[in-house]
């Protein structure tokens, strides 16, 4: 596919999620190159991004994943560079990346969310666990991973937890979510099409960092086990929630959970989902007959598009 040019693979990078980004990275780059497109890895923390304009690239594949690559920063930088970039622009990656603010606009919108509450020095932290009930989910907005997601079973027990985190220096607000339990989902989208859902069965008691990266007993169903009326309408809320946030027509993947009734709640959004073979938008974009070669090229394809 020379049709494309030189095309840098953008993986590696400065954040936590280095690891998992060079694991996206290669498995992007080995498929890109088995169409025959002249991709070639490119690190950000070995070579300067501007070198990209030097080094003649005519597009950079993004997959630096958590700060810098997901936040619109890298984003900002490329459009400085005037280098075209796939997945989601300046706006909708800052905005994927903020719990806290996405979550408002999805309220605005009428979307269904968690009921929540911003936690501050001065919040009557018993009448929030009162009001959210226990357990609750305690978050900071702004990190990922789940990093800083706590479990909060006791009463007494939110405050502490609000100080631990506050002493982290953690970007951005800390937040209280109420506990759904009727299970979580995902649902990828590309091109303004959702793809097939799946059910994540996590094997820890929530899906912690050690449950997502480091064990490999949690369980994916794909296709899920929603009823017809449910995967209708979770596709629906998938597509709204992302272009709530801006996504266009890049790719995407939004998280979902059931509260015990089986009411779907929209959880957070991720504009720079992981894309190692095994990771959920490739498995849901195979469910849906697309193979993960060509799940690249489409999202390559999408980045020389006017939006
Ligand atoms: N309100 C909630 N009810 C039940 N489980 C929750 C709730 N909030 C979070 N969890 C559990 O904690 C996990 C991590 O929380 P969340 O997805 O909000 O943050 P994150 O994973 O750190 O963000 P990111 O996906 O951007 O890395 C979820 O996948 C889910 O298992
Ligand atoms: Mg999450």
């Amino acid at each position: 596919m020379k049709e494309f040019g030189k095309v840098a693979v953008l993986m590696g990078g400065f954040s936590s999620e280095r690891e998992v980004s060079l694991n996206s990275g290669a498995a992007i780059l080995a498929a890109l190159k088995s169409k025959g497109v002249d991709a070639h890895a490119f690190d950000p923390k070995e070579t300067d991004l501007s070198e990209l304009k030097t080094q003649g690239f005519q597009a950079a594949f993004n997959t630096l994943h958590g700060s810098y690559g997901e936040d619109g920063t890298v984003q900002g930088a490329l459009e400085a560079l005037g280098v075209r970039y796939t997945g989601c622009g300046v706006l909708a990656s800052a905005l994927g990346m903020d719990k806290y603010r996405s979550k408002l606009l999805w309220q605005a919108l009428g979307l269904p969310i968690p009921p929540f509450a911003v936690l501050r020095d001065d919040s009557d932290f018993a009448k929030v666990e009162q009001e959210l009930g226990l357990p609750l989910f305690i978050k900071p907005a702004a990190e990922g991973s789940s990093v800083g997601v706590h479990k909060i079973k006791q009463a007494g027990e939110l405050q502490q937890k609000y100080r631990e985190l506050r002493a982290q220096n953690l970007h951005g607000e800390i937040l209280a979510e109420q506990f759904m339990s009727g299970g979580e989902y995902t649902c990828g989208v590309i091109n303004r099409q959702a793809l097939p859902s799946i059910r994540i069965i996590p094997a820890n008691e929530f899906y912690d960092y050690e449950a997502k990266y480091q064990r490999d007993d949690t369980v994916y169903m794909c296709p899920s086990d929603l009823n017809d009326e449910d995967e209708k309408l979770m596709r629906n809320l998938a597509l709204q929630a992302f272009a709530a946030i801006g996504g266009g027509n890049n790719c995407g993947r939004v998280d979902f959970l059931k509260d015990a009734d089986g009411k779907l709640y929209i959880l957070e959004s991720n504009t720079l989902p992981g894309m190692t073979d095994h990771s959920l938008i490739p498995k849901a974009a195979k469910q849906a007959g697309i193979e993960f070669a060509d799940l690249c090229i489409q999202i390559l394809k999408i980045a020389y598009e006017v939006q």
